[in-house]
């Protein structure tokens, strides 16, 4: 049998609050994993996915299409990808579930196909994942899967993305309600146009959530964690939100707000003793709600993808 890589692709958040489509960060878990090996017959075959209903067929699967991309995109290749699909992270839970498939299967297949592509260019390739799962290419969860703690894209048109500075005690507690949020209904509903006085607020809290993090100034971190835009349109979809924001903050959160496009809340804290606190709060006041729901702890993930050779 020929060898292969097995993956670990991490779970994000997007937005992190105030950085609509532009901020994202990794955890270290959940993460799907992913088993990918080389094939002689060209093209992308999708032999098993356990753990969730997800479509075989590679050009309505997000790690299929992000694959197809990559093996275009390879010069002169005459060769094709096997893979295999374990789904830790639940599809739309709004903690980057497509993005995680798509990142960990185009990294997997960088590492067999001897790194020929960059971080970023890898970015691109999952992106086209994105589209299919949400109707909009944004990057701000395959970055962080890919790349590791937070990551900021700059610009879409070019790509530009860059790595920003993860303080060292940053924890997130991330509480996912089972009920349905389709991230492409959650862009839908969204505002076309923006108040000039909340774009001011909003790209001041961005540049001074970035500023906090490089300074690991926990206190400007926290008073950046506020979303004028975005958030007061899509809060109404998830049970006790305004609650829990307010409970975790008095519980010693620095703040939080929506995953990506919800239903999934994060909250961001100091040390993982503080996480545990703000777990327990969240737990409590979705007890008595009657929705069944699952809370996450987990650091910053620093590294994004993990993989390693298997035979
Ligand atoms: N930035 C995207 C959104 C992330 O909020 O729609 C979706 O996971």
């Amino acid at each position: 049998m020929k060898k292969g890589v097995k993956i670990f692709a991490p779970a994000t958040i997007a937005n992190v609050s105030c950085g609509f489509d532009v901020i994202g960060l990794a955890l270290e878990e959940p993460g799907d994993e992913i088993i990918l090996r080389k094939s002689q017959r060209m093209g992308v075959y999708i032999h098993k996915i356990h753990g969730a209903d997800l479509s075989r067929d590679p050009d309505l699967n997000v790690a299929g299409v992000a694959l197809k991309n990559f093996l275009r995109q390879l010069p002169n290749c005459k060769e094709g990808l096997e893979v295999e699909i374990f789904k830790n992270i639940q599809p739309g839970s709004g903690i980057g579930s497509s993005a995680a498939s798509a990142a960990g299967a185009v990294v997997g297949a960088n590492v067999l196909f001897g790194e020929p592509f960059t971080p970023i260019e890898l970015v691109r390739f999952a992106m086209e994942g994105e589209r299919l799962a949400s109707g909009s290419a944004h990057a701000d969860n395959v970055a962080p899967a890919i790349m590791g703690g937070f990551t900021l894209v700059r610009s879409y048109l070019p790509l530009d993305i860059i790595a920003l500075h993860t303080p060292e005690e940053l924890w997130a507690t991330v509480l996912h309600p089972k009920i349905e949020i389709k991230t492409s209904e959650a862009r839908e509903i969204l505002k076309k146009k923006v108040l000039m006085n909340d774009a001011i607020r909003q790209w001041g809290n961005v540049g001074a959530l970035v500023a906090g993090l490089y300074l690991e100034d926990y206190s400007l971190i926290s008073r950046s964690l506020e979303d004028f835009i975005v958030e007061p349109i899509r809060s109404i979809l998830i049970p006790a939100f305004q609650e829990l924001k307010i409970e975790c903050k008095a519980s010693g959160a620095l703040g939080g707000g929506i995953s990506g496009s919800g239903p999934s809340v994060f909250m961001l804290s100091k040390g993982k003793e503080k996480a545990r606190i703000i777990a327990s709060r969240m737990d409590k006041i979705y007890a008595k709600l009657g929705v069944d729901y699952k809370i996450y702890l987990s650091p910053v993930n620093r590294q994004g993808v993990k993989w390693e050779f298997i035979n």
